[in-house]
């Protein structure tokens, strides 16, 4: 069963996020969620199937091998996936979970793309009805919580190292904001790439393909098509580098040349080598997610670690 529930109206937003981002006197910046429209999805896919990304092969890998026993510690009832994309790892737990009984999946997705095909990659599986809510992480979690029937536990997915896009401090406010929606004894299963040498790291996000970088730079061309900026795709390229002090890959764009770009009759200009700052991707030590577990009110309770890649699948249980 297919249910959609409500829409996010983003360009406003966009528009807002836009002119404060560019508008800085110091390092420019653009929410990486902006990269997800059905371009950047479409994108984000082709990247997961990369040979230098082996970040989803692995988290796949896991759940392939380890599926059974990771759903032994998970909650029945409902399960909410915070980022779904095309949903196409998460079948694992699903048939494992919903083996005997029946229960709900919802998706939660900024990109109406994403959860589209996430509803049709799972249609199929026996004893799921779907509840896909186009919304933010925490406003999809809430509003799918609210439907939770009695005696239901939840489970929350957050899969693909997506808590790594957030800066570590701000990684655990959401956490616990993710703990204050669900009860005691409900579960998270999250996902964390681990640290790993430069040479095996940098690739991943800056393939030979070039596939990465066309993910990048379609936030750009987001910005013309959605609110009239005249960027110039050309005078930017992509950059990925890895801060070693805060333990991130951070993906930029670099202004090739100085220039001035319009975006709806606002003007911003760039030095030349001026970049903007579009994702961040962190990387943890094995044990670190105990520590951030413990700090968030929930208790790490089970760790499955893929050692080909160096990634690791954190069992959460709410204290
Ligand atoms: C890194 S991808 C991971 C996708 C999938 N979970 C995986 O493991 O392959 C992040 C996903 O979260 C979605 N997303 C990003 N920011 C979001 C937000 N603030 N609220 C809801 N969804 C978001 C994107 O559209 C994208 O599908």
């Amino acid at each position: 069963m297919l249910i959609r529930d409500g829409a996010i109206h983003t360009v406003d937003s966009f528009a807002e996020d836009v002119r404060d981002g560019l508008g800085q006197s110091g390092q420019k910046t653009l929410p990486s969620k902006y990269l997800y429209d059905d371009i950047g999805s479409a994108l984000f896919e082709a990247i997961t199937r990369l040979p230098e990304y082996g970040l989803t092969r692995a988290e796949e890998r896991i759940l392939r091998r380890h599926s059974r026993d990771i759903a032994q510690f998970l909650t029945h009832g409902m399960v909410v996936e915070l980022g779904s994309g095309s949903g196409r790892k998460t079948r694992q737990i699903l048939e494992s979970l919903a083996h005997h009984q029946s229960m709900t999946y919802c998706p939660i997705e900024i990109s109406s793309a994403a959860l589209v095909s996430c509803e049709r990659e799972l249609d199929d599986l026996a004893h799921i009805s779907i509840l896909g809510f186009e919304a933010e992480y925490l406003d999809g979690l809430s509003r799918a919580v609210a439907r939770r029937r009695p005696g239901d536990a939840v489970t929350v997915l957050f899969l693909g190292s997506s808590i790594g896009n957030f800066d570590r401090a701000p990684a655990e406010d959401f956490l616990r904001g993710i703990r204050h929606t669900i009860e005691p004894g409900d579960t998270l299963l999250l996902g964390t790439d681990l640290e790993k040498p430069l040479a095996q790291l940098i690739p991943a996000y800056d393939d030979s393909l070039g596939v990465t970088e066309a993910f990048n730079r379609n936030l750009l061309a987001r910005i013309n098509r959605e609110l009239g900026g005249d960027f110039d795709l050309s005078r930017f390229e992509h950059v990925a580098l890895y801060n070693a002090r805060e333990r991130r890959i951070e993906m930029h764009l670099r202004s090739m040349e100085a220039q001035t770009v319009t975006i709806d009759e606002t003007s911003f200009t760039f030095r030349r080598d001026e970049t903007i700052w579009t994702e961040s991707c962190h990387k943890y030590a094995r044990y670190d997610p105990l520590e951030m577990a413990l700090r968030t009110g929930f208790e790490c309770v089970a760790q499955w670690v893929d050692v080909e890649w160096g990634f690791a699948e954190n069992l959460f249980v709410a204290v």
